[in-house]
């Protein structure tokens, strides 16, 4: 923002009101935004994990090892990561050896060595938050990129990561139980009110084909944790007015899907990258619930403008759910 919008000096023709619309588009949308490209096809494939970084224990390795397997198969573009990334908390600065430990040194095969999108869980707040989101860390290892809240975009699809850790009110009632790392966070409620309205924003000027939203805490699901009540209130309304077909999450460590009786929206739980829950669920009978594994795995998404098929994938490299969505190109009003 370099103040060429403000020249007051010349008359206001029509080449200049134009500058002003554009200005205001540009400078309306807060959130930083990445580029990422297609494949020549025109499609894209990626995976998502969560709550994974245990130095390889609790499976990690293994479903390493499966990912790259598969991720060689669909020859991924890239990896998506739903928070919880180091435990139990985070990192302790830039320079601690578990990113080493539990990132660069596990997924090691070729076809992860892909960039990673990465957005914050509970347990990476108790750690120094700063440290993930640090340009440090991406020159030890520049598959890296956390970032609080932002936007990549793709011609097919568009991936709102959104920082869902500070809407839960539990992590601030009691501060002596658990300690955040709330630098950057507090004040709270501006923080969130921010959130809400640059991704309202963003949604809305958003014309691809697919928009995804990923977080960490779910908004529904069966699992230990279950629903967030917060962001069912807050978060929710928005994805459903803006047509937004999958909002996919991390923090139950478990693999599930359930769809929506309301909207077109899908939920994705994938947080089964180390550490999994067995039986630890509430069951829920209907239609909404797709597919529920409390073991461990990971989910790959193949896209094309018109076309989706998500499949979830066990430490084997069985193939566990899988599910084919479909509609029409997006055409401009
Ligand atoms: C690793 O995965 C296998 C297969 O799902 C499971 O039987 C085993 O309990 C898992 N190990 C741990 C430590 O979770």
């Amino acid at each position: 923002m370099d103040g060429s919008c403000n020249h007051y000096s010349i008359s206001l023709s029509s080449v200049w009101l134009t500058c002003f619309c554009f200005c205001f588009i540009f400078v309306s949308a807060e959130l930083h935004r990445f580029e990422h490209p297609v494949k020549a096809d025109g499609s894209l494939s990626f995976f998502v994990i969560g709550d994974w970084g245990r130095k390889g224990a609790y499976n990690q390795s293994q479903v390493a090892l499966q990912m790259g397997k598969v991720g060689e198969k669909l020859s991924i573009d890239f990896v998506v990561s739903t928070g919880d990334n180091f435990y139990e908390k985070g990192l302790a600065s830039p320079y601690d050896p578990v990113f080493k430990d539990s990132f660069t040194k596990i997924y090691t095969a070729n076809s992860l060595k892909k960039q990673w999108y990465s957005v914050l869980g509970n347990h990476d707040y108790r750690g120094d938050v700063q440290a993930q989101l640090s340009p440090i860390l991406r020159r030890i290892d520049s598959r890296w990129l956390c970032l609080r809240s932002f936007i990549v975009k793709t011609e097919i699809v568009e991936f709102f990561f959104i920082d869902t850790t500070p809407f839960v009110d539990q992590y601030f009632q009691n501060p002596k139980h658990q300690k955040f790392d709330w630098r950057g966070v507090i004040p709270r409620k501006k923080y969130l009110r921010r959130v809400l309205k640059d991704l309202r924003s963003a949604l809305r000027e958003s014309v691809a084909n697919w928009k995804i939203v990923i977080g960490h805490h779910p908004i529904r699901s069966i699992g230990h944790h279950g629903e967030t009540k917060e962001l069912i209130m807050q978060l929710l309304p928005i994805l459903e007015a803006n047509n937004v077909d999958m909002y996919i999450n991390g923090h139950d460590h478990c693999l599930e899907h359930l769809s929506s009786i309301t909207s077109q929206l899908q939920f994705f739980t994938s947080g089964g990258g180390s550490k999994a829950w067995k039986g630890d669920f509430h069951y829920l009978d209907g239609d909404e619930m797709k597919f529920y594994y409390d073991g461990q795995g990971f989910m790959s998404v193949e896209l094309t403008a018109t076309d989706a098929k998500i499949v979830f994938h066990d430490v084997f490299g069985k193939v566990l759910h899988s599910l084919d969505l479909s509609k029409q190109p997006y055409t401009a009003m």
